[in-house]
């Protein structure tokens, strides 16, 4: 069986939990999308690993990981985290295989995001400053993109950093006034990256058609979530890449119909990091109390959450465009001891109730939330193992969740940990 992992939200749903889980029945976990903007976590007993490039297959040790062409590649963070979990003796030799053809995000790309971000002041993106908008603007204009491949040729790459750095820093000293980079330190790195990273290059492409038509079990572990995908997400406030259930087969150069289910994972409440417009957020003490209970801060760059009700409209729009087959809903443990819970069911936009979500984001931030109510539970559920076994009313949410996204939850969250987790079918 060959599986998909994608966020229903805007990223943080839990994807890092659900596929390590789902990764014992796997043979291969392959990322195939994003960068270090990512933040995935994975709790196992006592341990809690959160990682940012690294498919969420790797805390097991007898897994294969794949990193794809459409990964955009921090090598220094790659790197710092092959070194963690080696320190925690989970070795990645002869079990990590990375594209040829991922771009490598480099210190200039961290940097123009950052100033970019600065410039626009009030009217910023809230992006993660990783570097991944400028790397993949670098990818689609093509003459300043370096990829991985280009380790392989040292000379050659120094030829072309130097023009590239020539730009940028004409860029960062006359657009933003700020110090130029050094290419000398650029080329120092990324020939200690080639000394490190070129034994795990390969063609990941012919690797994952090569496992497919053997039978393997493939994993595909999507980041972010469908609301930040570039063109069906709330653009202006998105990520740079198509990171909805649409973006796998581009991502991962396999076929769509290889997968057998996609998995869409969503949480009982939305949450959001960074701009932009968020229909069902409670900025209020419910909010904050949501934030404390979920621990919600970013597991990437440690800000605080936006918290809000479920949304509906977002979470049947993110199935709907995705092909959603299963749904796995976490945190239910968040909810409990609120005396009522709502769930958004549709959208009044100037005048006219939708439940579709709408493309345009003007008319996003002017929708009014339809809510329906429905009654909270007291008791701790974090260590409930069966559907059976939680309140009726948390069961309650879960059907009701189910009727109005049209698919089933086949998974729910309890808690961080791995065995936090209650199968339903
Ligand atoms: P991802 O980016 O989708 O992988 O999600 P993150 O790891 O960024 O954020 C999800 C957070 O919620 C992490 O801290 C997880 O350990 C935690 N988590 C996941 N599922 C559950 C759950 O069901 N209950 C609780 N309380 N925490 C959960
Ligand atoms: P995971 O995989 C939550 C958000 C940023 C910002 C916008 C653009 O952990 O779910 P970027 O740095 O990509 O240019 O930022 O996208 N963002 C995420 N939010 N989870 C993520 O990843 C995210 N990756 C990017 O906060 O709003
Ligand atoms: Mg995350």
């Amino acid at each position: 069986m060959n599986r998909c992992v994608v966020g229903l939200q805007w990223g943080d749903e839990g994807k890092g939990k659900v596929v390590d889980i789902l990764a014992e029945d796997s043979d291969i976990v392959v990322r195939y999308n994003g960068g270090a903007n990512a933040g995935h976590t994975v709790v196992v007993g006592g341990d809690k690993f959160a990682l940012h490039l690294l498919p969420s297959g790797a805390v097991r040790p007898q897994t294969v990981c794949v990193i794809t062409s459409a990964v955009v590649v921090d090598p220094e963070t790659l790197l710092g985290e092959i070194d963690g979990l080696s320190q925690k003796g989970i070795s990645l030799n002869n079990r990590l295989f990375i594209s040829e053809n991922a771009h490598l995000v480099l210190d200039y790309h961290k940097m123009e995001d950052r100033l970019r971000e600065e410039s626009l002041g009030k009217n910023k993106i809230g992006t993660t400053a990783r570097g991944i908008g400028p790397c993949n603007a670098d990818k689609a204009g093509r003459s300043n993109a370096i990829r991985m491949g280009d380790l392989l040729n040292l000379s050659g790459l120094e030829s072309k950093l130097r023009g590239i750095v020539e730009y940028k820093n004409r860029i960062f000293t006359s657009v933003y006034n700020a110090e130029p980079i050094d290419l000398k330190s650029v080329l120092d790195k990324c020939r200690s990256y080639a000394e490190k990273l070129l034994p795990f290059v390969i063609d990941t492409t012919e690797y994952l058609h090569g496992v497919l038509a053997q039978g393997k079990s493939v994993l595909f572990e999507g980041a972010q979530g469908t609301l930040l995908d570039i063109d069906h997400g709330t653009f202006p406030f998105v990520t740079s890449a198509n990171v909805s259930a649409l973006g796998m087969p581009a991502g991962a150069g396999v076929p769509a119909k290889c997968v057998d289910e996609f998995v869409g994972v969503a949480k009982c409440y939305t949450t959001r990091v960074g701009s932009g417009p968020f229909p069902t957020e409670l900025d209020n003490e419910t909010g904050q109390l949501i934030r404390d209970k979920g621990h919600e801060y970013g597991t990437t760059t440690g800000r605080p959450r936006r918290c809000g009700w479920f949304d509906a409209v977002i979470a049947s729009y993110s199935v709907a465009i995705g092909g959603i087959d299963a749904v796995a809903l976490m945190h239910l443990d968040t909810l409990s001891g609120l005396n009522e819970l709502k769930i958004c069911t549709a959208y009044e936009i100037e005048g006219k109730r939708t439940s579709f979500f709408p493309a345009n984001i003007g008319k996003l931030a002017k929708a009014k939330c339809v809510y329906d109510t429905l009654a909270g539970w007291k008791e701790d559920i974090t260590q409930t193992a069966d559907f059976s076994q939680l309140p009726l009313n948390a069961r309650n949410y879960v059907t009701f969740v189910e009727k109005c996204i049209k698919k089933p939850v086949t998974m729910i969250g309890v808690g961080p940990n791995r065995r936090q987790t209650i199968f339903k079918r």
